[in-house]
């Protein structure tokens, strides 16, 4: 039960609220998951590692945190892991879509696979596609909620990752406003969070960095380097009542990262 009650209740801003997170386990969804209880949420994670989901469930309050098995392109998973939340809970006020893989690295189209491409889209972008409908069948009925999609810098920019990935991640940013608009009128936000490199399991499988890790990647904030924290921080104010008029919009945290052109700047480059 670390992490838990360290805020006083005045400073928890999801005291009473009810969240489900895909990709719970680890990296960004777990920095969340354990942010949210210490702001009085009620959590579910949703995931594939079961050990792991169990393990972080433990670590936070046992009596408010719930995993449950859930593949993110798996109708019936998704659906289950919605229910869960509002059997145990009562209700669902924050769905976080967060669960994602990088995918195979290939930079050479001609020896890219189907195979490896569908199956980026299938987690990255279906996956999301399938939490929102199940959230907003839910929140529908509440007329309020807010939906919250792990995109990346990649949803607006190319080539930082792979065709597959770059195009799910653009896919997130599209499903966000156009569920935004769609659900407006059920008093329902859809927002995307969209993070430059953090040093998670995914992105040490996908870039295998040195020692340095991503603190020695190219940044154009000088002295910081993101971390899981920092990205879970920027959801907690999507989820929270903070961000009420919020909607449609892909919160990028990237320290500056995309609004540079390195290639002709005419500030000088560290
Ligand atoms: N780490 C970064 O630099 C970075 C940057 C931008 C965006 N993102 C995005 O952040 C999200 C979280 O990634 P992370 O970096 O924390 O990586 P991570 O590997 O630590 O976490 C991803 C989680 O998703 C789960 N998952 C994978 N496939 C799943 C499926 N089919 N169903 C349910 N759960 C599944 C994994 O088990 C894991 O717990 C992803 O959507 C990723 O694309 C990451």
């Amino acid at each position: 039960m670390t992490n838990f009650l360290l805020l006083s209740a005045a400073a928890r801003r999801l005291e009473g609220k009810v969240a489900v997170i895909t990709g719970g386990a680890s990296g960004i969804g777990e920095s969340t998951a354990r942010l949210f209880s210490r702001h009085g949420a009620k959590v579910v994670i949703a995931d594939v590692q079961d050990d792991l989901g169990q393990s972080v469930c433990r670590d936070l309050n046992p009596s408010s945190t719930t995993f449950i098995h859930c593949d993110v392109t798996n109708e019936k998973d998704v659906e289950n892991a919605v229910n869960t939340a509002t059997t145990k809970y009562g209700k669902l006020d924050i769905m976080f879509n967060n669960a994602g893989i990088s995918g195979v690295v290939n930079p050479n189209i001609l020896v890219n696979n189907k195979a490896d491409f569908e199956q980026v889209l299938k987690v990255n972008l279906v996956g999301v596609f399938l939490g929102i409908k199940h959230a907003a069948r839910v929140m529908m009925g509440a007329r309020k909620g807010t939906i919250i999609n792990t995109a990346s810098v990649c949803s607006i920019i190319g080539g930082g990752a792979s065709h597959a990935y770059t195009s799910s991640k653009h896919g997130v940013e599209g499903l966000t406003k156009n569920t935004a608009v769609e659900l407006g009128k059920y008093g329902i936000r859809v927002n995307c969070v969209s993070p430059y490199l953090v040093e998670t399991s995914m992105t040490k499988k996908f870039f295998k960095f040195d020692d340095e890790g991503v603190g020695g990647a190219y940044s154009n904030l000088n002295g910081v380097v993101l971390k899981a924290e920092d990205v879970a921080e920027a959801v907690l104010y999507l989820g929270s009542d903070e961000s009420k008029y919020v909607s449609g919009h892909n919160l990028i945290v990237d320290g500056g990262y995309t609004i540079t052109n390195s290639g002709f700047c005419i500030f000088e480059q560290s």
